[in-house]
């Protein structure tokens, strides 16, 4: 059996649709155009391309984006002065401070500078700890988590009381990811690099993240019969037969677990374009919240 592909691109598509009526909506309505400032510090060429991508994101919905570009050198008071300026200004509705920052940065004091109504990236630590809670809302929610979860209820895979498995633990995915699908009620189990036999803990998964950074780690017969695997991986490898040289794939052997999963997302066209359509939608929240259009 060849699994049903689930299309991020599609859902993206969807999702930043829906934005795009609602900026427009408040816009004529109430003469207010949301507006998302990006802050870039240094020079790596992967955060260069996600900043840019997020900003083009803006310009097609028909929302503002400030670029703040920043060097790596930069001070941590310099730089928390940036974020402060941008928590006075009124035209910015939501603040994305890129990650990560330079090693000399401490990136929760830069982070905690974010007011949570504009911490559109839900990485202020009010916002983490809320999540992490029982009963708590935050604000908002990491983007590319909130995608992933998206994914899997548009393939139609029930979440409550599966046996959820996330391979990785970072603050960006792994541990949001987490406490996202246990707060829809199913069983969590968190992998990570000293997790003692790793296919066994895999095969027990109906639904399988993958967010480790490593290409086409995850095997076929790691893969439950029917599972649904959403694969957060970009990573870059060598490929003679491109022009560039080198293919995107993710963390997961894509061909071969494809005949085995019930569903799967592709590396690209799968998460990916997921993350930037939830920052669209939180930066459109955040504005209707600051007009007091919604709670
Ligand atoms: N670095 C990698 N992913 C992300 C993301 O979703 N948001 C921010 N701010 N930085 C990142």
């Amino acid at each position: 059996m060849s699994a049903t592909l689930i299309d991020g691109k599609a859902v993206a598509e969807d999702v930043k649709k829906k934005v795009q009526e609602n900026v427009t909506y408040l816009k004529t309505e109430y003469n207010i155009t949301p507006g998302l400032a990006t802050v870039l510090v240094g020079e790596r060429p992967d955060s260069r391309v996600y900043v840019a991508s997020k900003q083009k994101a803006c310009a097609d919905l028909g929302m503002n984006s400030y670029a703040n570009t920043l060097p790596a050198d930069i001070s941590q008071s310099e730089l928390l002065q940036v974020v402060q300026g941008l928590a006075r200004d009124s035209n910015v509705h939501g603040i994305l401070v890129q990650l990560p920052l330079p090693v000399h940065i401490d990136a929760e004091t830069i982070l905690g500078a974010i007011p949570i109504e504009k911490d559109v990236d839900g990485f202020s630590p009010l916002n983490v700890g809320r999540l992490s809670m029982k009963n708590r809302e935050p604000m908002f929610v990491p983007c590319t988590p909130l995608g992933c979860i998206y994914l899997i209820e548009s393939a139609g895979t029930k979440i409550e009381g599966a046996n959820a498995v996330v391979l990785g633990r970072s603050n960006i995915v792994g541990l949001p990811m987490s406490f996202l699908l246990l707060h829809r009620n199913a069983t969590i189990t968190i992998c990570h690099s000293r997790t003692r036999d790793l296919p066994s803990v895999t095969r027990d998964a109906d639904i399988l993240v993958a967010a480790i950074g490593k290409p086409k780690f995850v095997q076929a017969d790691w893969v439950k019969p029917g599972a649904t695997v959403i694969d957060v991986g970009i990573n870059e490898i060598p490929d003679a037969t491109k022009k560039s040289g080198k293919r995107l794939v993710g963390d997961v052997d894509f061909e071969n677990v494809k005949e085995v999963a019930g569903a799967i997302t592709p590396v690209p066209g799968g998460v990916g374009p997921m993350t930037i359509a939830m920052l669209m939608q939180n930066t459109l929240t955040a504005a209707q919240r600051a007009a007091g259009l919604i709670k």
